[in-house]
């Protein structure tokens, strides 16, 4: 079982906020405590540099992460989303500053995105804060190592592709280590324990601190596990799509496993960005929400209900809808850890706050009841997508 004792390099990072607090306190002559009580009294922003951590697995991160899930837009020096939002490389690099010196230990990003766009300005953005922060990213797509293009077979974990994008990762994140490496899908075609063998040599080399899967099925799971202790496991976790309930969850708390939520916002659907008239663009890129089928035109007015329910508790504890998402998985279990998206600075702010929000044991049973009358209608993902989660690898030969 994963020990929950193993804080070595990750206290790096998650220290220098509280070493930052005891230099600043020293520097003052007032004791930490107090200190720590007049900042978490004063601004979010100030409150998130000194606030509480959270156990991920064996690591421990502020509660809110950040994802930098980023490709290049059809204009020159113009970086997109996979939605509708757009900014530019120095801005998602004045980002990634912002949310580490407001206090965000977990970045996540992947070879994918971009592909390899948002890796290189990850390490762009990380270079004097490298230290301070946990660097997630991941591999399991089969792209081209120099034309960036996805190879037919879509996914490879084979060990010889794995060492190689360890590699190029290294390179475009200009670190010697990757914090927490995760497979972006389980490959069909390669046992889980050859892949987490090479990921075991990977750490026992220094080049890698830990491992997650994505989207992984259940027994592929406790396969891995057996084959080396897992750290996280990162799935799709919202007021949105609460699949992970039925059994991941239970699972990660049995074989204590940290809990990444991607897409915790519902794809900005929760943060308010999305109306029953709502209609996502198809070219010249494309919003993931023009193909999803929850986003689709004939159930989005019924789906709306769940806007609707957020944004009533966001005036009721007078927080922003996007805080009182983040803050109801944080209220779910103490090692979940959302990772949102944002290209805008005032976003990340919101966000961040969601680490200071609380909900009361009757106001949670509350939500919790709300939300359970509530049915989201159309499927979570395109088909093409949805298919390659909650796949079980191959046994071993
Ligand atoms: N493992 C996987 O397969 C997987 C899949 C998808 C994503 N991920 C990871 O999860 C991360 C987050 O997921 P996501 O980006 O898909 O979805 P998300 O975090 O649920 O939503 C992002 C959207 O919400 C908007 N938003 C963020 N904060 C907001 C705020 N305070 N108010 C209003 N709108 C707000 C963003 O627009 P603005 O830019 O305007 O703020 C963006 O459109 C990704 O960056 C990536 O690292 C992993």
């Amino acid at each position: 079982m994963t020990s929950y004792t193993d804080r070595s390099s990750s206290s790096d990072a998650v220290d220098a906020p509280r070493r930052q607090l005891l230099a600043t306190a020293a520097l003052l002559g007032v004791a930490p405590s107090l200190l720590s009580a007049c900042a978490s009294a004063a601004t979010t922003a100030t409150s998130a540099a000194v606030g509480a951590r959270r156990r991920l697995g064996p690591l421990e991160v502020f509660p809110v992460g950040l994802g930098c899930q980023w490709r290049q837009g059809t204009a020159p020096g113009v970086v997109v989303d996979s939605y509708s939002s757009a900014f530019d490389r120095p801005s998602a690099i004045r980002l990634i500053h912002e949310a580490v010196d407001r206090g965000v230990t977990l970045i996540d990003t992947a070879e994918a995105y971009g592909p390899f766009l948002s890796e290189e300005i990850v390490g762009e953005a990380l270079q004097g804060r490298r230290d301070r922060v946990v660097l997630e990213t991941k591999f399991g797509f089969d792209i081209d190592p120099v034309s960036g293009q996805r190879r037919p077979g879509r996914l490879n974990s084979r060990p010889e592709h794995i060492r190689a994008v360890v590699e190029a990762q290294l390179k475009r994140l200009r670190t010697d280590r990757i914090d927490v490496l995760i497979q972006h899908r389980v490959d069909p075609q390669v046992p889980i324990e050859e892949v987490v063998g090479t990921l075991k040599d990977l750490i026992r080399a220094g080049k890698l601190r830990h491992y997650g899967l994505s989207e992984p099925g259940l027994q592929t799971v406790r396969r891995a596990h057996a084959e080396h202790p897992m750290a996280v496991i990162q799935n799709e976790y919202s007021m949105l799509w609460r699949g992970p309930e039925a059994a991941v969850l239970p699972l990660c708390e049995e074989l204590g496993i940290g809990f990444v939520c991607w897409s915790p916002l519902g794809m900005g659907f929760l943060a308010g960005g999305v109306q029953a008239d709502s209609r996502f663009k198809t070219a010249p890129v494309t919003d993931f929400r023009a193909i999803s089928p929850r986003f689709a035109p004939e159930v989005l007015p019924a789906n709306m209900a769940l806007v609707d329910l957020v944004r009533d508790w966001a005036q009721r504890k007078s927080a922003t809808p996007s805080q009182v998402a983040l803050a109801w998985l944080l209220s779910r279990k103490p090692w979940i850890v959302p990772i949102p998206g944002t290209t805008n600075a005032a976003h990340l702010h919101q966000n961040l706050g969601a680490a200071e929000l609380r909900f009361t044991p009757a106001e949670r049973a509350e939500l919790d009841a709300a939300l359970g009358a509530i049915r989201i209608q159309g499927d979570r993902l395109p088909p093409a997508v949805a298919l390659m989660s909650g796949v079980e690898a191959p046994p071993k030969p």
